[in-house]
């Protein structure tokens, strides 16, 4: 019998921490005063006040080359190493790598730990030492501009998966950060926005899910975002930053502000912000003539400027950046090309297949339908956005300053497909709809790649589509009964033409292998594995906050003038009820629930039951696949807290496993849902969790909504957790 839990067995410890501390320690008392504030800020390392030896990314910091530290770099992103404004020349390659929904859609740790694990080695090639990477945010409003670089809006598919690839990021010798530290669920106005949200429902969301990483990838680095939280700058707080962070969860690591999000000397340093990242994005160097004056005077501590230097070395150190002159070299990336279109296919979401039309035949008239299919797949836009050679960019956005493109993955949907299709295959961009009806009335097949564009800095009005993309598929629904949509999505969309299609596939922003993953998905190469890890709603009216914020009145980038105040958006509508979790509260019947996808094939779930092993809830099934065809399968455990009065008792995902079957082939898997503060409420007068004793609902269920194929009551004794 095989066990699986929702944990990697091969978590990354901190290894050989102590020695790399004292490594640290001794640097520092070499340092003088002006040498250690100079390690504590950083010019972006691209554009004008670039230092000449930067490898061209976000930050570069000259070392202190008297004592062996030498210079370094830091780079974006999580999904993949960037290329900021071309800084490293046209030929700079990387591995485009799908969002981070796509990943979440696989949930699976492991590939989440390989996928960081590529990022890692393709950093330290590109000569990098810090790497941006461990985007988590938890998904509060599918319409967040930054969405597609998270994971999902469950805490504990978020933290095992950010925990997952921090380490993996680690293993290759790079430091990894989370971020953006914390409650940042949204773009607009993200430089004025205070967040806002009682303590046991923060420590129980979104603190639980970046503290679950936290202990399973050990980041050597953590980012606040720019906005405020309950009213305080998150670069500013001595709640989050010193008491949570490095208080209750004991992060070794440093503290880097983004990048023009650090707002005083004193104030921030005391909190605890560590480094100042990209300055010239500030209204100040604060961290630079200004806290060396203040240290003088005493008004920051040199043991408080020693501490911050120490935890920035002791990182380096620990990632082995302390040694060499980090220099860019060849990396061969084919064994990543071949691990980004595993995680792409495995992410692709069926979530309607009427009359079975999927998989295709890849026989007859083919017409493709889609503004981009004929040159790429659509990825997301800012400081993430990957640009392997062949990328093609249209349009884009502009954040401080800095032209950043949206831009297209190649190979392009279309190709990929007539690659794989015996039959005529014709493509039309759809912008003249009755000329697209015509073509898809003498069809065989259509296809259609819807895209829809997601930026940071920016939220999404709303939910639909945009472009006439709803309008075009309702008319071509109307004249081809084998219309099939595909959706190249950042996060969660409405579909008023969900009745007349024939099927539907979720493909999200895929990279550079997302339209070989659409193509072998339609026909058959590859079975739909994705399940998805944001609630879809059936319109903006069921979300917590229904209507978004102006983006007109409202600063959002660093280096905008401030205008329209600091608006504060209250969380505790859902409290820690992200997601699905409200849907149930509210009784909200959602389009899609969470962890939805359909199978191309069938199976059979049996031999289910729930036990307590070791005080933690543990589910046991037997699958097997009765059809033809492969497919994957992904069980899930959601548990509820006895009901008890001012806590929420909705339903949790506590485990699920991933279990790929050939036609005919039976395994049996064993859930242990093992991490109990999902289960618990924390206490905020009396800091910690506690695990209430009392009788637990478990669902075995195929998603978060659908009904359970064993519903059971287990009895769990009190357990109380430290904060
Ligand atoms: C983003 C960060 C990013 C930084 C450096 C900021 O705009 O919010 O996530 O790491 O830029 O490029």
């Amino acid at each position: 019998m095989e066990t699986t839990a929702p944990t990697p067995s091969g978590t990354e410890p901190w290894e050989g921490w102590a020695g790399h501390h004292a490594t640290a320690r001794a640097l520092v008392e070499q340092l003088t005063l002006a040498e250690a504030v100079s390690l504590v800020s950083a010019p972006m390392g691209i554009g004008p006040d670039a230092p000449a030896d930067a490898v061209g990314s976000a930050a570069h910091t000259p070392g202190v080359e008297r004592l062996g530290i030498p210079g370094w770099d830091e780079s974006d992103a999580s999904l993949g190493v960037t290329n900021p404004m071309g800084a490293r020349g046209p030929d700079d390659d990387a591995t485009a790598f799908p969002s981070g929904p796509a990943l979440a859609a696989t949930f699976d740790p492991d590939l989440a730990r390989q996928v960081g694990e590529a990022v890692g080695a393709e950093a330290h090639a590109h000569g990098v030492a810090v790497q941006l990477a461990g985007g988590m945010n938890l998904v509060r409003d599918p319409r967040g501009g930054r969405v597609f670089e998270y994971l999902s809006e469950d805490v504990l598919l978020s933290g095992v998966l950010a925990g997952a690839s921090v380490a993996g990021i680690q293993s290759r010798g790079v430091a990894a950060t989370l971020k953006h530290f914390a409650l940042n669920p949204s773009e607009t106005g993200r430089v004025v926005v205070s967040s806002d949200l009682s303590e046991p429902a923060l420590r129980e969301s979104d603190l639980l899910a970046f503290q679950i990483a936290h202990e399973r990838g050990r980041p050597r680095a953590v980012m606040p975002g720019y906005n405020l939280v309950n009213g305080v700058y998150a670069s500013e707080s001595h709640h989050l930053l010193t008491q949570v962070l490095k208080g209750d969860w004991g992060f070794g690591g440093f503290v880097m502000s983004d990048w023009g999000a650090t707002h005083s000397t004193v104030h921030a340093a005391v909190a605890g912000l560590d480094r100042q990242s990209g300055h010239g994005l500030d209204t100040r160097h604060f961290f630079g003539a200004d806290l060396l004056a203040a240290v003088e005077s005493g008004r920051v501590p040199r043991e408080r400027l020693d501490d911050m230097v120490t935890r920035i070395l002791t990182a380096l150190a620990s990632v082995g950046a302390l040694g060499e002159r980090r220099r860019p070299r060849a990396l061969d990336l084919a064994p990543h090309a071949a691990l980004a279109a595993r995680v792409a296919a495995g992410s692709v979401v069926l979530l309607r297949n009427t009359d079975h039309v999927l998989p295709l035949a890849g026989t007859g008239r083919l017409l493709v339908v889609g503004a981009h299919a004929d040159t790429g797949v659509i990825s997301g836009g800012g400081s993430s956005t990957v640009t392997p050679p062949g990328t093609v960019t249209d349009g884009g956005s502009q954040i401080a300053q800095m032209e950043l493109p949206r831009a297209f993955h190649a190979p392009a949907p279309l190709d990929a497909l007539r690659e794989r299709w015996d039959g005529e295959v014709s493509w039309l961009d759809g912008a003249d709809v009755p000329a697209a009806v015509a073509a898809a009335g003498s069809a065989d097949t259509v296809v259609v790649v819807a895209e829809k564009w997601s930026t940071e800095g920016q939220d999404s009005p709303d939910l639909s589509l945009g472009d006439g993309q709803d309008e075009l598929i309702t008319a071509l629904a109307a004249a081809n009964d084998r219309l099939v949509v595909v959706l190249t999505v950042p996060s969660a969309v409405t579909m008023p033409w969900l009745d007349d299609v024939a099927a539907v596939l979720v493909a999200w922003y895929g990279g550079q292998a997302g339209a070989g993953a659409i193509a072998d998905v339609l026909t058959g190469v590859a079975p739909p594995a994705g399940r998805l890890p944001i609630t879809f709603p059936r319109s903006e009216s069921q979300l917590p906050r229904p209507d978004v914020l102006d983006p007109a009145g409202l600063a959002s980038n660093p280096g905008e003038p401030r205008r329209g105040g600091y608006p504060r958006v209250s969380y505790d509508v859902e409290g820690a009820d992200v997601g699905y979790r409200w849907f149930e509260r509210e009784r909200l019947d959602p389009l899609f629930p969470f962890g939805a996808g359909l199978s191309t094939t069938t199976v059979e779930w049996s031999q289910v039951s729930v036990a307590v092993e070791d005080g933690a809830p543990v589910a046991t099934l037997t699958l097997t696949n009765t059809g033809t065809r492969a497919g994957v399968e992904t069980p899930q455990v959601y548990v509820a807290p006895p009901a008890l009065p001012d806590r929420s008792a909705t339903r949790r995902l506590a485990g699920w496993a991933r279990v790929a079957l050939e036609p005919g082939e039976s395994r049996t898997v064993s859930i242990r849902c093992d991490e109990p503060r999902v289960l618990s409420a924390y206490d905020a007068d009396d800091p910690g969790w506690t695990r209430a004793a009392g009788r637990y609902a478990v669902r075995v269920a195929r998603d978060a909504a659908a009904r359970p194929v064993l519903e059971a009551e287990v009895e769990l004794p009190r357990l109380r957790l430290a904060p």
